[in-house]
């Protein structure tokens, strides 16, 4: 007798938006693989939302090559919002609609962040589409309700797919800057992605980074000369005449020309879900570190570097761990759901029992919390540390110490 396959005959598509992580395509594998187990054919939506516009971009993904160590997103990714915005103000979930019927696409997991997801949620809510949500972010600024258990305390932290490759760069990176910086004496200002939120420019504590701005802790008039306070104490208490500052791209920075306390653009321009690009804030740092201090500063940004290259172990188990929720939420036909780390976990732990639900979309986001930054001395607490070694799985590094004999004439 013939075995019925639980979801034979039918189809499930992946769709990813938004700005890539090295996780993306570790996830879409992680998500076809067991779709596949389970009698599905698996598409996917190439170009995020954009892929189901106009005539569709859809691929077969069942039983093909996929590998997911490899970085970025093979289905490629685009900010298209179907549903209308400022900058377009077209409705185009119609086009959606018949694109989903024309491919007889049954059911969508859609990996994004809170525009995605949320996007999804509204065609879920709207339209009855069954759609089960998938996490991702280097920024690490959603709102998954993941808690980090601390000394007793527990502090609502996040840990979405993506962060934790992105935070292996980080650390690396700023460990690296040290040696141009010592060898010159030197301030090197690096500048660090996560937008609105400082969850990954902190990851350069691990990196030894001696001071660390976050956008959550504005520097406006008062703690920029406090700033510069600091930045000279630790430059002359450093053995090595030497300072890593690492700076979020989003940091208030106080501007004596206007006034006020802003962010710096890179451009203006805005996607369709309103963001614009932040960029240049280390610049203006570096130089007014100069200017002020008479202490030679330079400018270097991570940007990029951050999202790009392999997916590190972490986030390999993370997106396996997360895509064996997204099965178990279609089997139970619970839709509108994304699957959450529920709790901050090593690299061992990361399995189904340790991953929660929660609604997709909407969810909000999540800045640091207080518990991890100490705006006194403009680094990160020792809660922090702790979140940090748990992720990355190793001791905090020791910088050198080189002490050579002076020769007398
Ligand atoms: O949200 C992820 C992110 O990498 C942010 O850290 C950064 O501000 C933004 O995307 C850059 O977006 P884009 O890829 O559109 O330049």
């Amino acid at each position: 007798m013939k075995t019925q396959k639980i979801f034979e005959g039918k189809t499930l598509a992946i769709l990813s938006g938004g700005g890539d992580t090295p996780a993306i395509n570790s996830s879409i594998e992680q998500i076809r693989n067991r779709a596949q187990i389970l009698g599905f054919k698996v598409y996917g939506v190439r170009y995020g939302w954009k892929g189901l516009l106009g005539e569709g971009n859809v691929v077969d993904l069942t039983n093909q090559r996929y590998d997911g160590w490899y970085g970025g997103s093979f289905l490629k990714s685009s900010r298209t919002n179907p549903f209308p915005s400022k900058k377009n103000p077209e409705n185009r979930v119609p086009q959606i609609l018949e694109n989903l019927k024309k491919y007889k696409i049954d059911y969508l997991v859609t990996i994004g962040g809170d525009d995605t997801n949320g996007a999804a949620k509204k065609l879920f809510e709207t339209e009855g589409i069954p759609v089960i949500g998938f996490p991702k972010t280097i920024d690490n600024d959603l709102r998954t309700r993941t808690f980090h258990h601390y000394q007793g305390k527990e502090i609502e932290a996040v840990l979405c797919p993506g962060f934790p490759t992105a935070l292996e760069v980080v650390t690396e990176l700023s460990l690296q800057i040290r040696t141009t910086a010592q060898s010159h004496q030197r301030i090197m200002v690096l500048e660090v992605m996560g937008r609105d939120a400082g969850w990954l420019v902190s990851g350069a504590a691990y990196g030894l980074a001696d001071i660390i701005l976050i956008p959550e802790y504005h520097i406006d008039k008062e703690n920029k000369e406090r700033f510069f306070e600091k930045v000279k104490e630790k430059y002359h208490n450093n053995p090595h005449k030497a300072l890593v500052i690492a700076v979020s791209e989003g940091t208030r920075w106080y501007n004596e020309k206007t006034g006020q306390t802003e962010v710096v653009y890179a451009s203006t321009e805005t996607d369709e879900y309103g963001h614009a690009r932040l960029g240049g804030v280390s610049g203006l740092i570096a130089s007014e570190i100069s200017a002020k201090l008479g202490i030679d500063a330079r400018a270097q940004s991570i940007g990029y570097f951050a999202r790009s290259g392999r997916c590190g172990n972490y986030d390999r188990r993370l997106t396996a761990a997360l895509a064996d929720k997204v099965m178990d939420l279609l089997l139970r036909e619970e839709y509108g759901k994304m699957p959450v780390l529920s709790r901050i976990v090593p690299q061992e732990d990361l399995e189904e029992f340790n991953i929660s639900t929660i609604d997709m979309g909407n969810i909000g986001n999540q800045p640091l919390p207080l518990d991890y930054y100490n705006p006194n001395d403009f680094t990160v607490t020792e809660a922090y540390l702790d979140f940090l070694k748990t992720i990355l799985g190793k001791e905090l590094p020791h910088d050198v110490e080189v002490h050579f004999p002076v020769v007398k004439p």
